[in-house]
């Protein structure tokens, strides 16, 4: 009996409409588009505006324009998971939610919290349900309201998050197409340098406290960069080794959209050239467990069936990894 694999059948995507420019951003702190730019790559990111809209709100949107591209009806799906860093509230699962809202109704869901590694994460459970057998039609959205973690008077972190959520449909397969192997990591040191500290159970809000920048996200910025680069490099050649993969053997490399010098790091690392690396870093900035279904959905026209794709990211924790794919269709 042929190998069953896990693959891509379809996507969508949403961004909300508002525009943080980088000519905003100047009016708000200590900054300047040439700066930005030059060090980040990023020229602008949405931001989710209206009060009460939370994570799901993104969500939910990227679902709807997969139902509506591919003809899917949600009933059909076994497993809703939301890979989010920002889950719309402590103790109510947004999966659960998403899942109700979207008419998933056959459907159980959960969340996936591993920072900018969640939706890679992610993907690795969805390929486990799927090559066992247990589940066959698995939607794993990535979404996160990064506006809500950020405090706008720190320019280590306001110029680079934006809001925005893919959705990404995962089926059975019996052509050796899909997820072939992956390479994940963690070291639990990193959590000094990017984190908000008093946002979970470690230091819990008590009445009458005073909002300060510790409720929001913090990050030493240079060293998170230099693990970055290091980190996503390492797990890529890795994932080519173990695979016999050469460079030219590589069609695609889909990286977490952080910074674009830390992309543009691990491509030359890896000795892929400019046109080999998705990037949409420009229009978005870091959207968190959004950027890897972000460019699935921004290339999928460009995608080929057969292509291989390393997928690779790195975030908070520290958490990284990198997978490897076959991509299944043609659009
Ligand atoms: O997705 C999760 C993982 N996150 C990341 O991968 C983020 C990784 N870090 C980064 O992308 C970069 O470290 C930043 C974009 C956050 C900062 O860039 P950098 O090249 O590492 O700058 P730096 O922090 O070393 O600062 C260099 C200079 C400093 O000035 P002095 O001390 O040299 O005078 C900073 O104060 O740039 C200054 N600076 C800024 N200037 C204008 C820092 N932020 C800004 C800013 N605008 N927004």
């Amino acid at each position: 009996m042929a190998k069953v694999t896990a693959v891509i059948t379809g996507v969508g995507k949403y961004v909300p409409d508002y525009i943080l420019t980088n000519k905003e951003l100047e009016t708000m702190v200590d900054t300047n588009d040439e700066w930005i730019v030059s060090r980040t790559g990023i020229r602008e990111r949405r931001i989710l505006k209206e009060e009460g809209k939370g994570t799901s709100f993104l969500c939910i949107e990227a679902a709807k324009d997969l139902f509506s591209k591919k003809k899917t009806d949600p009933k059909t799906i076994d497993l809703v998971i939301v890979s989010t860093a920002t889950r719309d509230m402590i103790a109510a699962s947004t999966a659960a939610y998403v899942a109700s809202e979207i008419g998933a109704t056959n459907a159980f869901s959960f969340d996936i919290d591993s920072a900018c590694s969640s939706f890679l994460y992610g993907m690795s459970v969805v390929s486990a349900f799927i090559e066992s057998g247990k589940y066959k039609k698995i939607l794993l959205i990535g979404g996160d309201k990064n506006s809500s973690m950020i405090n706008y008077n720190d320019r280590n972190t306001c110029i680079i998050f934006g809001d925005g959520a893919g959705a990404v449909l995962f089926e059975p397969n019996e052509e050796g197409l899909g997820v072939q192997d992956e390479y994940l990591r963690t070291d639990g040191t990193g959590r000094e340098f990017l984190r908000s500290l008093k946002s979970g159970s470690s230091y819990p809000p008590k009445l009458g406290d005073i909002i300060n920048e510790d409720n929001f996200v913090k990050q030493e910025g240079s060293t998170v960069f230099k693990r970055a680069v290091s980190e996503m490099a390492n797990v890529s050649e890795e994932i080519l080794k173990r695979n016999d993969l050469k460079k030219e053997d590589i069609n695609w490399l889909a990286a977490h959209q952080a910074n674009k010098r830390i992309i543009d790091a691990t491509a030359k690392r890896v000795g892929l050239d400019d046109s080999k690396v998705m990037m949409n870093i420009e229009k978005y900035g870091n959207t968190t467990s959004a950027t890897l279904p972000l460019l699935i959905a921004d290339y999928e026209k460009q995608l080929k069936k057969g292509d291989k794709i390393i997928f690779a990211a790195f975030g908070g924790g520290f958490s990284w990894g990198a997978i490897y794919m076959k991509w299944a269709y043609n659009s």
